[in-house]
């Protein structure tokens, strides 16, 4: 009877360790497995923050409308690819590019790379410099907006007027006065109201002159970029008709 009892409670502390070893590698093969989980997470999203700000500066500048998805070029042959710019150019060479310009005074019949200092901050361009230096990749969810087909050109026009990034400098509705401090207004001007209306009174005025571009003084000045060879005549059309639905 002792003996048996014995066994039996030998029996019980056999499974008794057991099922602790059991419970404890059950839970350190848990938390081994959470940590699994959160690696993979990373391991899928490998962007460095400041590359992947930069990759949706590119896109919300409208760099990507002139320099091509991931700076690839084949837009114009008049705007280059950024692949070689980025392996060539230093971190001070790609700010002074973008805060001045390139290429503005020189034929402004042509795209120019357009003057960006006194509408990009510092930190952007950092951004920017960034992104470009790590090769343009793809970033998820930094890719323009979808232009609406079949909806009409003011409904084109509007969308056209962020994804090209006139927002930017010429403000939401077309308001204007984002600061351009060395210029004669001081501000860019807005795309609205009286005076404007009354100087860009007719469709061709106003397509000739986002065709065509301004350019107003040397950097640090901005000036209005030339889009023609850019944008399609479609898209021309498309932007007259939403700024004249403007106040
Ligand atoms: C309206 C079209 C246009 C837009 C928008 C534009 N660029 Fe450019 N960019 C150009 C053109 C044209 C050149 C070539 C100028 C030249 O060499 O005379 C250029 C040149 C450059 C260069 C120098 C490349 C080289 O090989 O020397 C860099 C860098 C650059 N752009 C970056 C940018 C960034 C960043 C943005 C957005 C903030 C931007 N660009 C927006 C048209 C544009
Ligand atoms: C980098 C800043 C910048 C961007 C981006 C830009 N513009 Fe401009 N734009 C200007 C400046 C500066 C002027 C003033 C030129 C002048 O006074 O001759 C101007 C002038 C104009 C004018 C004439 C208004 C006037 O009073 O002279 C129109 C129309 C216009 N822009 C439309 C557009 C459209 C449409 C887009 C987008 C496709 C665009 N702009 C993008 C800076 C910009």
């Amino acid at each position: 009877m002792k003996n048996r009892l014995f066994v039996v409670g030998a029996i019980v502390v056999v499974l008794l360790v057991a099922v602790a070893g059991l419970v404890g590698w059950g839970a350190g093969h848990y938390s081994k497995n959470t940590k699994t989980v959160g690696e993979a997470t990373t391991a899928a999203a490998p962007v460095d923050p400041k590359v992947a700000a930069g990759a949706h500066v590119f896109v919300q500048f409208a760099c990507v409308q002139c320099h091509g998805v991931n700076g690839q070029g084949g837009v114009s042959p008049d705007v280059p690819a950024l692949k070689v710019a980025g392996e060539a150019l230093t971190s001070a060479q790609l700010q002074q590019i973008i805060n001045h310009g390139l290429g503005e005074s020189a034929n402004p019949t042509k795209p120019y790379m357009p003057v960006w200092g006194a509408v990009i901050s510092k930190r952007q361009v950092d951004q920017l410099v960034a992104y470009i230096h790590a090769g343009l990749p793809s970033v998820s969810d930094a890719t323009p907006p979808t232009v609406p087909h079949g909806q009409g050109l003011e409904v084109a026009g509007a969308t056209l007027y962020v994804r090209d990034g006139c927002i930017n400098c010429h403000g939401p509705n077309g308001l204007g006065g984002v600061p351009n401090p060395l210029s004669e207004d001081k501000v860019i001007p807005p795309l609205s109201g009286g005076d404007f209306r009354a100087e860009f009174n007719t469709d061709q005025k106003i397509e000739d002159v986002i065709r065509s571009g301004s350019v107003i003084g040397k950097a640090p000045i901005v000036s209005m970029p030339h889009w023609g060879g850019i944008l399609t005549d479609y898209e021309l059309k498309a932007l007259v008709a939403y700024l004249k639905t403007l106040k």
